[in-house]
């Protein structure tokens, strides 16, 4: 079978719709049911299984350890949700508004373990190097959630450490998918370590997008509440970018409305965007986001496989660059 990313997409639709979570108590096991099939651009578990596909023809022994990154994925947001006062996901209410925090907590606990199990059944010679590479990305994922939280209370955060701190909360988990897709494929160390690499530039990319799209998507196709991390002084590139380039008085008006507590939220997000404009800030994001895409793409260009996959991959990383949502 041709790995087509509508392909691909299916057999990881398929296997999560399959997929049983537990039925009790059903405030445990229905808000899991209900984030996954909200549905979302599956890309982990697809860069994991096209990963995978560099090496191998049948994609089938990679679904199940795909789908478990998908599920891990899925327990970050339903928490980052409640740590980021957010009301949307994918155009739905999130967990904790449609039921309650506790359960949104509790939920993604055993989501946590969820994923674990899906990684039972790994083949010997794997299971070790797969579960040491996800407790390190795991563990590293926590600690750049908490860097966002403790980012959005300083004033000041440079762009070096931005960077580590998304490094950490996105693009290792990128990495790793495509690291467990090698790992799983038998490939080569090095293949591995490149493809890893290549999924971490290009983890800082998506995360710089989804920054930009945070301040500048377009509300019905995002699925998230537009201005969100304005409202909630997030530390973002945009944000970030802005301090460093502004002038004095820009600065403080930025200052200002960053500590105005008062300002209803519309406001404050018309009038940051106001500064972002006058800088040009849409733009040099854009270009920041380049450099990072060019950057994985080197990454790929040293993975010894099969010329025609690697365009398969690259084209998928292509188009996902361009997204709005
Ligand atoms: C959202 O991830 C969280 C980030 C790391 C930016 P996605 O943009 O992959 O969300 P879904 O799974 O497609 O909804
Ligand atoms: C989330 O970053 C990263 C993780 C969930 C680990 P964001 O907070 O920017 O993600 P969204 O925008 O809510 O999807
Ligand atoms: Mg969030
Ligand atoms: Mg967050
Ligand atoms: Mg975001």
């Amino acid at each position: 079978m041709m790995l087509t990313p509508a392909n691909i997409l299916k057999k990881i639709n398929i296997e999560i719709k399959q997929y049983h979570y537990g039925n009790h108590p059903k405030n445990l096991y229905q808000p899991i049911a209900y984030i996954m099939d909200l549905g979302g651009k599956r890309l982990r578990p697809m860069l994991a299984a096209y990963a995978f596909g560099l090496y191998k023809n049948d994609i089938a022994e990679v679904i199940k350890p795909a789908i478990a990154i998908e599920i891990f994925h899925n327990f970050t947001l339903m928490h980052d949700d409640i740590m980021d006062n957010a009301p949307l996901r994918r155009g739905k209410p999130t967990v904790h508004e449609k039921w309650d925090n506790n359960i949104a907590i509790l939920s993604g606990d055993v989501m946590l373990v969820k994923a674990y199990q899906l990684l039972e059944d790994l083949k010997s010679e794997h299971f070790k190097k797969v579960f040491v590479a996800f407790n390190a990305c795991a563990a590293g994922v926590c600690e750049g959630q908490q860097l966002d939280m403790d980012y959005s209370k300083l004033e000041t955060v440079s762009m070096t450490d931005y960077l580590e701190m998304i490094r950490l909360k996105t693009a290792i988990l990128l990495g790793f998918s495509l690291q467990m897709g090698a790992i799983l494929a038998d490939a080569s160390e090095a293949d591995t370590n490149h493809l890893k690499a290549f999924g971490e530039a290009i983890g800082i990319a998506f995360q710089i997008t989804d920054d930009l799209l945070d301040a500048y998507g377009d509300a019905d196709k995002f699925g998230k509440k537009v201005g969100g991390d304005i409202v909630e002084n997030k530390k973002t590139f945009l944000s970030i970018k802005a301090m460093e380039i502004a002038s004095k008085a820009e600065k403080q008006a930025l200052k200002t409305l960053f500590e105005n507590t008062k300002l209803s939220a519309d406001i404050k997000v018309t009038e940051v965007k106001k500064v972002y404009d006058k800088l040009k800030i849409k733009h040099i994001t854009q270009a920041e986001i380049n450099v990072y895409f060019e950057k994985g793409l080197q990454h790929l260009s040293k993975v010894k496989a099969d010329i025609f996959r690697k365009g398969l991959l690259k084209n998928f990383v292509t188009n996902l660059m361009q997204r709005e949502n």
